[in-house]
C-alpha cells in the first residue's frame, strides 16, 4: 500500500510516496526559518504536489523533531526549527490538506528508526537504539519490535540528556545537553569559536580535520567522545542487541565513528555490548520511516 511520509528537519523538508519502504516519488523544500505556519504551508505544499499525483493515498506519516504530545499530535518544541512551539502539527496540516486525511505524528528519529527495523540495518533485532547524529541528535528505542513511546511519545530524547551539567545552553533551555556537546551544530560552534571565524560549517570541520588541522581533530574527537557517553548510558540502560547511527554527521566516515565506538567500548568495559551499525537506509530513513508509521498504527512488527 501507498503511504505518504513527511520528514521535518532543521534545514529541509522531505517528503515522499513510499510502497514496501520504497520511494516511488519525492519533493524536497528547505525549511523555513521565518515561523511553525511558514513550516506548515511549506510541508503541506511538498504533500500536495505528490498527492496530485497519486490521488488514492490518503494516509500520511509526518516524522518531527519533537519534544511531541503524541495524543495530542503536537510539537511541544522542536529545537532545530525556528519558532516551533506548541504547534498541532495534526491538526493544522488537516486543515490545510483536508479532513479527509488520516494523519500520524512520530518523532523523526522513531520514524527512521523504524524505517531501519523494518527495512534496514536493525531488520534481524528485536531491540534496537537507532541514534542520528546532524543538526541535532535524537534516538529511536525498539523493545520487542515496538517504538518505547513512554507517556507522552517523548522517550528516546537522547539529544537532552544532560552530559555536562551547567555547560553551553541549549534550544531546550538547559546546559550541557549531549546535543549541545556533541551535534553537528555544536561542532559548527565550536569551530566558530575556536578558530575565530563566523561562517565555519560541520562539513568544514571534516575537510580541515582530514588535513589534518589540530583544532578540527580536537572538535571531532569531542564530539565523538560525547556521543560515545551517551551511548554507553545508553547500554546500560536499555542492553539492545544493536545500535545503528544514521544523520548527515555519520556520514562523514569513518574518523568520526572510530572514535564513537572506542569511547562506547571504553565506557562499556566489562558489561555486555551491542553491534553497532551504519544506517542502511542513509537519509532516506526519516521520510520512509514516516510513511511507515502511517501502515503501522501500533508501530509495531
Ligand atoms: C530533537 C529530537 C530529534 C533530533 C533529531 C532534537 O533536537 O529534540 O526529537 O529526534 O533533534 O532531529
Amino acid at each position: 500500500m501507498k503511504t505518504l511520509g513527511i520528514d521535518l528537519g532543521g534545514t529541509k523538508i522531505l517528503a515522499a510516496v513510499v510502497e514496501e519502504g520504497k520511494i516511488l516519488a519525492s519533493q524536497r523544500v528547505s525549511t523555513p526559518q521565518t515561523g511553525a505556519s511558514d513550516v506548515l504551508d511549506a510541508m503541506a505544499e511538498a504533500a500536495r504536489v505528490l498527492l496530485e499525483r497519486y490521488p488514492t493515498v490518503k494516509d500520511i506519516g509526518v516524522g518531527s523533531p519533537g519534544p511531541l504530545d503524541l495524543k495530542e499530535g503536537r510539537v511541544i518544541f522542536a529545537p532545530n526549527v525556528a519558532n516551533m512551539t506548541n504547534v498541532y502539527m495534526v491538526r493544522d496540516l488537516k486543515t490545510r490538506l483536508g479532513n479527509e486525511f488520516n494523519i500520524v505524528l512520530e518523532n523523526d528519529a522513531n520514524a527512521a528508526g523504524f524505517a531501519e527495523h523494518l527495512y534496514g540495518a536493525a531488520h534481524a533485532w528485536h531491540s534496537s537504539v537507532f541514534i542520528t547524529v546532524s543538526t541535532g541528535i535524537g534516538a529511536g528505542l525498539y523493545v520487542g519490535d515496538k517504538i518505547v513511546h513512554g507517556a507522552h511519545g517523548s522517550a528516546g530524547e537522547l539529544g537532552h540528556i544532560s552530559v555536562m551539567p551547567r555547560g553551553p545552553l541549549w534550544g531546550d533551555g538547559h546546559g550541557g545537553t549531549l546535543e549541545s556537546m556533541a551535534s553537528g551544530r555544536a561542532m559548527e560552534r565550536d569551530a566558530r569559536y575556536a578558530m575565530n571565524h563566523p561562517e565555519l560549517t560541520t562539513r568544514d570541520v571534516f575537510a580541515l580535520a582530514a588535513q589534518g588541522d589540530s583544532k578540527a581533530l580536537k572538535i571531532i574527537d569531542n564530539a565523538a567522545f560525547f556521543m560515545g557517553v551517551g551511548m554507553a548510558n545508553m547500554q546500560k540502560i536499555f542492553d539492545p542487541e544493536g545500535f545503528v547511527i544514521g544523520g548527515g554527521v555519520s556520514l562523514q566516515g569513518d574518523a568520526y565513528l572510530d572514535k564513537v565506538k572506542s569511547y562506547y567500548n571504553e565506557l562499556t568495559e566489562n558489561y555486555p555490548r551491542a553491534e553497532i551499525q551504519l544506517a542502511q537506509l542513509g537519509v532516506d530513513a526519516g521520510v520512509i520511516g514516516a510513511a511507515s508509521v502511517a501502515l503501522y498504527p501500533n508501530r509495531g512488527l
